[in-house]
């Protein structure tokens, strides 16, 4: 393979699956630039082969928090290397390194008498939830109880238990048939809802609706509730306050397990260590992944609270996870969460939340389209509604497109005529850095939109 920008493209178009690209379209529209090559990283930025350097904004979907190519982790991982690369946790051989973590996880997470199960990715540890929920009840003698409620418009994974608890119709539509036994619960943000439109007020219904949903399926027939502490696709979707005390009191009322999905949440994002943090919620299973180990080494963690694992103790749950605890990525997880302490980058992240929206809405004044803000520590959403004469696509794609020339590299989904940019840059990032991240996001918001909004009055004319 050609070392040149151009051979390296065609052969990531032809021979590697990209999530959500379509290549086609974006060669009509940008001949000749996509896909964009990065070739390092340093910080919170990247470099592109054509050298040019942009902020990561989300391009690492949530994983990296204390930057990229930080020597301290480098460092840790290179010494682990040296010291022990791999062991398992099968049948009655532990290792120093992840006894290490769990101990440290432990002091940290808001269960009772924790005991950690080790993964590669979120989805596994969300899958891995789902299982134990039904084995924990068929062991209690309540094989019945076996129904999964999760929420609308939530994503947790890409295995086939997660994909089915995943409400994002595009994401599970094709793949049927799905797992049985799973049911949707209303998402409490306005526009997800299903009660309350984009810009509307929420009258906190869904807990109403969540507590009636419980009553018509038979709470004897539902083993857990699994949700993300704050939604993320779409939109940052910060329930109301009183929404996860009264879910988990609804759960102890019926003996439902909660199940928090803190694969996003986790680990500083929202501005508090664990979503579960800002009502301070004891959930009985905790999943976290990405930036446990800010990316560095894949790894996922499922928390498990004393009173469930009691129930596996002398007949172990059988499932096998060939890299749980890998030592390297335990490594890489001590000095992230000891970056992440001494730098006080949870508070960081708490404090940048008034610019991050301010910044934001400075970007869409002036936008005629139904706009809206939304973010929860460092981690921000705008949502446009763009007019029906409009190609949303288009405006999808030029959006990314814009942020990328002017030096910022997020995320733009799409729901139908809803696109939707998130932004949510490594906790690491400086008061400037931010500063410039949010200028390059207010150029490409401003250009995109006076872009359609001309081709729209001059096809009116
Ligand atoms: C909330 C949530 N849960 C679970 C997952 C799945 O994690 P992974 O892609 O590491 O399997 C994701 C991935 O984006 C996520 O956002």
């Amino acid at each position: 393979m050609e070392n040149s920008t151009v051979s390296v493209q065609t052969v990531a178009v032809e021979r590697v699956r990209h999530f959500a690209a379509n290549f086609p379209a974006l060669e009509k529209r940008f001949e000749g630039k996509y896909p964009r090559i990065f070739v390092s990283g340093h910080g919170v930025y990247l470099v592109d082969s054509d050298g040019h350097r942009v902020i990561d904004g989300g391009n690492h979907l949530g994983v990296c928090s204390v930057g990229h190519t930080h020597p301290e982790v480098i460092a840790a991982i290179s010494e682990q290397l040296q010291t022990l690369e791999f062991t398992s946790l099968e049948a009655g051989a532990s290792h120093v390194y992840v006894a290490q973590l769990a101990e440290r996880l432990a002091s940290l997470v808001p269960l009772e008498g924790p005991i950690f199960s080790f993964t590669s990715t979120g989805s596994e540890a969300n899958e891995l939830a789902i299982k134990i929920a039904r084995d924990y009840f068929r062991r209690l003698g309540q094989p019945g109880r076996n129904k999964i409620l999760t929420r609308q418009s939530s994503y947790h994974g890409s295995s086939y238990a997660t994909t089915t608890a995943t409400r994002i119709p595009a994401f599970r539509d094709s793949f049927q048939p799905l797992v049985p036994g799973f049911v949707e619960l209303p998402q409490p943000f306005p526009g997800y809802c299903g009660s309350c439109d984009l810009g509307g007020v929420c009258p906190g219904a869904c807990i109403q609706q969540t507590a009636d949903l419980i009553e018509r399926e038979g709470p004897e027939t539902i083993a857990a509730i699994l949700a993300e502490p704050i939604s993320i696709p779409g939109a940052i979707k910060v329930p109301p306050s009183d929404y996860w005390p009264r879910l988990r009191e609804l759960c102890d009322q019926h003996g439902i397990l909660l199940i928090a999905d803190e694969v996003v949440c986790g680990f500083g994002r929202t501005g508090k260590l664990f979503g579960c943090n800002h009502w301070d919620i004891r959930p009985d299973m905790m999943s976290m992944a990405k930036a446990l180990t800010s990316g560095y080494i894949p790894m996922g963690a499922l928390a498990v609270n004393r009173r469930i694992q009691e129930v596996f103790v002398n007949d172990p749950l059988a499932h096998v996870n060939t890299y749980a605890g890998h030592p390297v990525a335990c490594a890489a997880a001590m000095k992230t969460l000891d970056i992440l302490e001494r730098d006080g980058l949870v508070e960081q992240a708490a404090g940048y939340e008034p610019s991050l929206v301010r910044g934001l809405e400075a970007a869409v004044s002036g936008v005629s389209w139904t706009t809206r803000v939304s973010a929860c520590g460092l981690i921000a959403s705008v949502e446009l509604q763009v007019p029906a004469t409009i190609d949303a696509e288009a405006v999808r794609m030029d959006l990314w497109n814009e942020c990328y020339e002017q030096g910022v590299v997020l995320r733009v989904t799409r729901g139908a005529q809803t696109v939707s940019l998130l932004f949510y840059p490594p906790l690491s990032i400086s008061e400037s850095e931010l500063a410039v991240a949010l200028s390059g996001i207010e150029r490409a918001m401003q250009s995109t939109y006076h872009l359609h909004q001309r081709n729209l009055e001059e096809s009116i004319k």
